[in-house]
């Protein structure tokens, strides 16, 4: 048995805990009569083993608790962390688990208690399923909800949890998701967001995740007026956080990647960033010799992680991950260590599951950095404003979109994504309840 099904076995014989207000493992409406609606059925992308997925056919879901709302999906989209979960790398699916964290959609039922909203309404979801009255939720911090997810194991090896996250594993209470013709969104009153008349779907879309996660990843670590800011990872979250960087008075971003085209796409929309690929580095130069060359010789003041733990770069640690030695190569986080200028900030926002090896602790404390876990970014905190400047024209999230698709193409769209093949940045997934592209959407690729 793979280790990330494994590890779900190990949490059912510890068993979850009890201080979640919604239902626990509640992945796939097929699994249980009582979650599921006959009147219709959906087509739903589910994982079907490491490097394995699959569009299935399965009833649409039931309003299972008071604030539960089922929608219509009317657009979703492939994150970074669905590579993650593909790879097993994010541990505790099952197989026939529906993925998909960042969704949009049409309000189509409603539990009992659910207020604010009503039948009709376009909505988005935020990742993140939040309670809205724990300590955190209280605070906006959404992604931190205390009240959503009950998993033993997480809680023991972080000494602490997150929320439940939807299409996300179990890790994080187990949660449908939204790469499908319909979902239900736990606690829905808190976690819906409506759409303007004036922000369409393939702009508001990207409020679930992408566009809080950048944000976070810039606000939290911290980047100023006159900043030389520097970013490891030009995929969908990386473009948008040099975006955010310049908003916030960054002097100079640079952005670096080992995908050519990757940092092409930027070049061409971001014409002031600047870019180092790391594959055409010279005998005896390194990532962190280059970026102060690039500058005064001190090196940037602020690094972004927006790549993931997952990605080694070399055999050594390739090898210990292999061997279970260690789940995370250190080698990014050193580099944006001895990167960075001496009290510099360095963020953490790609994803890292568990513990690293041979990480540069002396240059950290010697040298004064502040090394800085983004988390799970809280949607909430941010998505009220972050949608009022989509709305001012200060962000345009379909500068990062490249692709239209369709849902009944989804499996290879996450193999050309998780290949960074065909020029995939970030896709826009319609469904058959998706309205027709709007102005400046890419027009429909069919695979
Ligand atoms: N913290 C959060 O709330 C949150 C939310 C969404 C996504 N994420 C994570 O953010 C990360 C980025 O997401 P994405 O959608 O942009 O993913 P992506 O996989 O499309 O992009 C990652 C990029 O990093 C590059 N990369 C890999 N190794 C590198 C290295 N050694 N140096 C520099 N670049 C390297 C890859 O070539 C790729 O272009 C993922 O780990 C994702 O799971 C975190
Ligand atoms: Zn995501
Ligand atoms: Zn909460």
């Amino acid at each position: 048995m793979a280790m990330s099904q494994a590890a779900y076995k190990a949490e059912q014989l510890i068993g979850h805990d009890t201080n979640s207000v919604t239902a626990q493992d509640v992945t796939n409406p097929a699994n249980d009569p009582a979650w599921a609606d006959d009147r219709d059925t959906m087509k739903a992308l589910a994982w079907m083993g490491k490097n394995k997925v699959q569009v299935v056919e399965v009833p649409r879901p039931k309003v299972i608790e008071d604030r539960d709302v089922i929608l219509k999906v009317t657009g979703s989209t492939v994150c970074g962390s669905d590579r993650h979960l593909l790879h097993g790398t994010v541990v505790e699916l099952q197989k026939g688990d529906i993925l998909g964290h960042e969704f949009c959609g049409v309000v189509d039922e409603m539990g009992a208690a659910v207020t604010g909203l009503k039948k009709g309404d376009r909505v988005v979801a935020s990742f993140q399923i939040a309670c809205g009255d724990c300590y955190y939720c209280k605070n906006k911090l959404s992604s931190q909800c205390e009240k959503t997810n009950s998993n033993t194991i997480e809680n023991a090896m972080y000494g602490g949890r997150t929320a439940g996250m939807f299409g996300y594993s179990h890790f994080t209470g187990g949660f449908a998701g939204g790469q499908a013709e319909y979902v239900r969104v736990p606690c829905g009153d808190t976690n819906l967001l409506k759409l303007p008349d004036d922000v369409p779907d393939e702009k508001g879309l990207y409020l679930s995740d992408v566009l809080a996660t950048s944000w976070n990843a810039v606000v939290d670590t911290g980047v100023y007026e006159g900043d030389v800011v520097a970013i490891w990872g030009a995929g969908p979250i990386g473009v948008m956080a040099l975006d955010f960087a310049f908003l916030q008075g960054a002097k100079r971003v640079i952005a670096i990647d080992g995908v050519a085209w990757r940092l092409d796409f930027i070049k061409e929309r971001y014409p002031r960033a600047e870019t180092l690929d790391f594959t055409k580095l010279k005998k005896g130069e390194s990532v962190s010799s280059k970026l102060k060359e690039m500058g005064d010789g001190r090196g940037p003041d602020v690094a972004l992680e927006c790549a993931a733990g997952e990605y080694a770069k070399g055999w050594a640690h390739y090898f210990e991950m292999m061997l279970g030695a260690e789940t995370d190569t250190s080698e990014l986080v050193n580099e944006m260590i001895t990167s960075v200028r001496n009290f510099g900030r360095c963020g953490i926002t790609g994803v890292y599951v568990g513990f690293t090896n041979h990480f540069n602790i002396g240059s950290l404390m010697e040298r004064g950095i502040r090394l800085i876990g983004n988390g799970q970014a809280p949607v909430h905190l941010y998505w009220e404003k972050l949608l009022a400047m989509i709305q001012e024209g200060k962000i345009d999230p379909l500068k990062m979109v490249t692709h239209r698709v369709d849902l009944a193409d989804i499996e290879k769209v996450y193999a050309l994504f998780d290949a960074q093949d065909d020029g995939m940045q970030k896709v826009f997934v319609q469904t058959r309840f998706s309205a027709p592209p709007c102005a400046g959407s890419p027009p429909l690729k069919r695979y």
